[in-house]
């Protein structure tokens, strides 16, 4: 059956009988799910093109489906993408709203260029010819002028490489070959003559996103960029719905790593034919993300990371094959999987700690990279101790009443100005001309909304609605509660009011007491009483404004321009790991030397969290010594 994705148009065919869910993955197209596709959250949402009466191409919609559906959407043609079940051709269309792909990170890097010394390197070696005396095959004439230029020995060429090479024209009386060797040890691909480049890809796989740089090992540069929504997504949007997933259905561990190594496989033959090169020309490989992500990558089940004690599978860095897991890069290549420190706190918390320059080390500084789960590093003169905060996922507008993923459209800054009019800062489509009218809240938005009606007095401390605070603002009566208009259906994309509800106040205040508490808990345990800096990490920090993240006391208190973001920090790591196999060792060493409080542990957590969900600047209550 075809289906089609509108706009776009993007066609994907699958068997009769598929999830519209799962379609809508195949063909690229990123629908939000909240619940994983388990027919909970009603996000969803696609509208069938052109409905004909009596004829569906799609399973008929029963009671709990429509009960989550908007009030007459069966009747407009609305159904849950899981939950309704392709028969025939069908076109769809996606509303904005529904939408879960994240526009690419602002900044998808910082560091664009790192000194290179990769673990894989070239040696062109003259050999001799098949009729020089004495006589000898191809692979010991290669491995005796490889020994004689090295000064060292040499590993076997083994047959794979052996056999790529036979394949190159006139192989057998090229006078010169071009040897990749992977640690200095071991030949992993032969060219006659010079050969190409030395080409790298790194890749930070978030729960949410994935993006890939392609290098240049040689000269230590960026060539690309590609990021894509993680397609594991249609488990569910966190880490625990696709781990519950797993626990159910075993086999969906294979499909979920099958789906995230073929978007990865996509990104990199994107990448490589835009630089002019063959995916197989690369001969190295590198990839960060949380625990469960690399465990999913390698192909090990993470389910032991969503019981207590909470503990990985494994926690060391792996270099597997690159084909063991489904990169179609060069066959022989190694992929090299950061380690992590502990079951939370994974590669790409790694990774962002390996940019930190000597300063961050040598102060007493926060590192912090916040999305469904916040993890801080803080460095105490050269030691460096990690929490992990649930801080579920209210920073990926998920949860809220109109939240929305980061992408264009998104409001992500909200004030009051000098008027007593509420203001919005939507995120433009790039090279979209015009005013850009909002579709939702996203993380950001959603914290910028809670710091501005705070700071004027419209939400109190306790994070209530406070009557009559405000000459020109009220909130207004919704259907579950108070809630504050931010931008009326008249200006939105959706034709529908855009509101702060009470409940979503309440999401931010648990969201900032999990992350807060965590961080108190981390100084005391350190003796630190006042932060040098604040470093934020990953997408969400990106968007921060580290005046409203003060306000509502999301984070100790600390000078306003010591509050910094730090762009795409995994990202920047990983490339640290591809370049230079110093990095590699400083990974190892610094996920041995990092220490871990586990909160969940500490029994004074809880009273701090209740404490923590103020909505006030400044230092929380000092916890008893
Ligand atoms: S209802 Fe939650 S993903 Fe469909």
């Amino acid at each position: 059956m075809r289906v089609t994705f509108e706009p776009g148009y993007r066609t994907v065919d699958v068997p009769s009988g598929e999830r519209l869910l799962v379609a809508a993955w195949r063909a690229g197209v990123a629908l939000k799910s909240v619940c994983g596709g388990r027919g909970k959250c009603g996000t969803c949402v696609v509208e069938v093109a052109k409905p004909t009466a009596g004829v569906s191409a799609l399973s008929e919609p029963h009671g709990d489906e429509i009960a989550l559906l908007p009030e007459g959407g069966a009747e407009r043609g609305l159904r849950l993408a899981c939950m309704a079940h392709v028969l025939d051709d069908v076109i769809l269309c996606v509303p904005p709203e529904s939408e879960a792909v994240r526009s690419p990170p602002r900044k998808p890097y910082t560091v664009a260029s790192i000194p290179p010394a990769a673990v894989v390197s070239h040696l062109t070696v003259d050999i001799a010819g098949p009729y020089d005396a004495p006589q000898r095959p191809l692979s010991a004439r290669i491995e005796e002028a490889l020994a004689r230029r090295a000064g060292k020995r040499h590993p076997r060429i083994l047959a794979p490489v052996l056999g790529d090479y036979s394949r190159a024209p006139a192989f057998d009386t090229a006078l010169s070959v071009t040897a990749t060797l992977f640690e200095d040890r071991e030949v992993i691909r032969l060219q006659p003559g010079a050969g190409a480049g030395l080409f790298g890809v790194a890749v930070d796989i978030g729960t949410t996103s994935l993006v890939a740089f392609l290098c240049d090992l040689e000269v230590g540069r960026i060539l690309g960029v590609r990021t894509a929504a993680n397609p594991q997504a249609a488990y569910g949007e966190d880490v625990i719905s696709r781990m519950t997933h797993i626990q159910r259905e075993p086999a969906l561990l294979t499909q979920m790593q099958r789906l995230v190594v073929a978007e990865l496989n996509r990104m990199i033959e994107e990448l490589a034919g835009a630089a002019g090169i063959r995916a197989k020309d690369i001969v190295d490989a590198v990839a960060v993300g949380n625990p469960t992500m690399q465990h999913v990558l390698l192909g090990i089940n993470p389910e032991p990371l969503g019981r207590g004690p909470y503990l990985p599978v494994f926690c060391e860095g792996a270099s597997v094959r690159a084909e063991h897991v489904g990169l179609e890069i060069l066959r022989n290549a190694r992929l090299h999987v950061l380690p992590m420190v502990s079951g939370y706190i994974g590669g790409d918390t790694l990774a962002a700690v390996l940019t930190r320059d000597r300063d961050f080390y040598r102060g007493r500084n926060l590192l912090v990279d916040i999305g469904t789960n916040g993890e801080v590093v803080l460095a105490n003169d050269g030691r460096l101790t990690a929490v992990s905060c649930a801080t579920g996922p209210v920073y990926e507008g998920a949860h809220i009443q109109c939240g929305v993923r980061a992408a264009p459209g998104a409001i992500e800054r909200v004030w009051i100005d000098a008027a007593g009019s509420v203001r919005t800062g939507i995120i433009a489509e790039p090279r979209r001309r015009g005013e850009p009218r909002p579709v939702g809240l996203c993380g950001s938005g959603v914290i910028s909304a809670v710091a501005a009606l705070t700071a004027a007095g419209i939400l109190g401390a306790d994070g209530k609605f406070v009557a009559g605070s405000h000459a020109q603002l009220r909130p207004q009566a919704g259907g579950h509660g108070q809630e504050m208009l931010l931008a009326p259906a008249k200006r939105s994309a959706t034709a529908r009011d855009i509101v702060l509800t009470q409940a979503d106040v309440r999401s931010v205040q648990l969201g900032k007491a999990a992350l807060r508490a965590g961080i108190e808990i981390l100084l005391k345990e350190s003796g630190v009483a006042q932060l040098d800096r604040i470093d934020l990490a990953g997408t969400f920090g990106n968007h921060l404004e580290p005046n409203d993240i003060l306000r509502i006391g999301m984070v100790p208190p600390v000078a306003v321009e010591r509050i910094r973001s730090i762009g795409n920090a995994a990202g920047d790591g990983a490339r640290m790991a591809l370049f230079n196999r110093y990095h590699r060792r400083r990974a190892a060493k610094l996920a041995r030397d990092m220490r871990v409080i586990e909160l969940t542990m500490r029994p004074e957590f809880q009273d701090l969290f209740v404490g923590c969900t103020a909505l006030t600047p400044g230092a929380v209550q000092p916890l008893p010594a």
